[in-house]
């Protein structure tokens, strides 16, 4: 009698039905699927190339004969000035040292002023006053093959340098 009713409830002759070998076979079936299509996904990502567009960093600024001896052109768009002296040209980055805000060139003061705390630079970037920790950054400028100038906003060079055309 007594096995009779633990028979009744033993469902491991039972075809149809779930049994708890079968239930946790299931669930480890399930957890292999699972991490086999991670390691897929991940090995498909690994064999594209990883390719970073980055935005061009040289931009061609003209030609020399744009820019008047003993004068600062702001280009705004690439965020740069270009100032041309006896010596030279040089370009300055347009990003104040303090907080990163875009300066402004004032030809009536002569001076590169930031609107955001007040930062003032000569037109060599030098810090005139305000909170700006240092000099703006001089940018790279290079004459190119066919007599354009070019500033490459991604290299800082010393504020020494000076390109003679
Ligand atoms: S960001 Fe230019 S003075 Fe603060």
């Amino acid at each position: 009698m007594k096995n009779e009713v633990l028979a009744k409830f033993d469902d491991r002759n039972d075809p149809h039905g779930i049994t708890r070998r079968r239930f946790f076979m299931g669930i480890g079936a399930g957890a292999l699927g699972a991490t086999a299509s991670g390691g897929t996904v991940v090995f498909m990502q690994y064999l594209e190339p990883n390719v970073l567009f980055e935005p061009p960093t040289k931009h061609v600024v003209g030609v020399p004969e744009d820019y008047p001896i003993t004068s600062v052109v702001s280009h705004p768009s690439i965020r740069v000035y270009v100032v041309r002296t006896p010596r030279g040209f040089f370009a300055l980055s347009a990003i104040c040292t303090h907080l990163g805000c875009i300066t402004r060139w004032n030809e009536q003061a002569g001076q590169i002023q930031c609107p955001c705390h007040g930062s003032r630079f000569d037109s060599s970037g030098r810090v005139l006053a305000g909170p700006a920790p240092r000099p703006l950054d001089h940018l790279l400028i290079s004459l190119a093959d066919d007599g354009r100038l070019v500033v490459d906003v991604a290299v800082v060079v010393d504020p020494e340098y000076v390109l003679r055309v």
